[in-house]
């Protein structure tokens, strides 16, 4: 069986999927993380690998930007693929001060400006929810400590807008971080029957200009990767 944007062989995934945005990052964690890892699609240079975690079976792929690209690639998983939970890696902008560069947020929910959600069920604002069992599982891998944060983010489908007076809007609703995807991959999930999680990093903050670089981007978010792969194992 192949999909439009997978085209791995029946059984080529695992149960669990680790998903980061960058397919050079789905790359480094095959190479980092899995033992035995292999190629099994790589359409459109979206790169998927399984190997095994821990001695348990588990791949990762990567979702590409934005809400309409996550949910492809979840929807083809859990539909066509037999995946039961996928685990988002990325990155994310810091919204209270609270929340620092390189800090790790658990997103238990996901708050969203965009129309896909409510085109799922007329007249009807979906909960854009984590798995429970996932982010249970991801808390307490996580642990405790100040660099640890769990509760809702909000996924835009805008990077450069401007909107400072809403990001005080969020703020004052609890809301931790900024991302592009999760409240996508919440709904696939939600509709496809499956378990969905995101674990990020903070690459930059909402408030100042302090941001990681590309490079330090791309590393240091293995602590996040540590506690996605164990959700999923849990
Ligand atoms: N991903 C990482 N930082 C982000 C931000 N500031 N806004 C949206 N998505 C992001």
């Amino acid at each position: 069986m192949v999909t439009p944007h997978i085209s791995a062989a029946p059984g080529d995934f695992a149960p669990g999927v680790l998903m980061p945005g960058d397919p050079r990052r789905a790359r480094r964690i095959a190479e980092t993380i899995l033992q035995d890892a292999r190629l099994v699609t790589d359409v459109r240079g979206i790169e998927g690998y399984t190997g095994t975690y821990r001695g348990v079976p588990l791949s990762v792929l990567a979702s590409g930007m934005g809400m309409p690209s996550v949910t492809i690639y979840a929807t083809e998983l859990f539909r066509f693929y037999g995946v039961r939970g996928i685990v988002r890696v990325g990155t994310a902008g810091g919204i209270p001060a609270s929340v620092g560069l390189r800090d790790v947020v658990v997103a238990t929910a996901a708050h969203t400006d965009s129309a896909m959600g409510s085109r799922r069920i007329d007249g009807v604002h979906l909960s854009h929810a984590a798995s429970f069992r996932l982010a249970t599982a991801a808390a307490q891998a996580a642990g405790t400590g100040r660099h640890i944060h769990v509760g809702p983010v909000f996924t835009t489908d805008h990077f450069y807008l401007e909107r400072p007076a809403l990001f005080e809007q969020l703020e004052a609703h609890g809301t931790l971080a900024v991302e592009m995807e999760a409240a996508g991959l919440y709904a696939t999930a939600a509709a496809e029957g499956g378990h969905a999680l995101a674990v990020l990093t903070v690459s930059d903050h909402v408030r100042h200009a302090e941001a990681l670089t590309p490079a330090e981007r791309e590393t240091d978010f293995d602590r996040a990767v540590t506690i996605a792969a164990t959700a999923l194992l849990a």
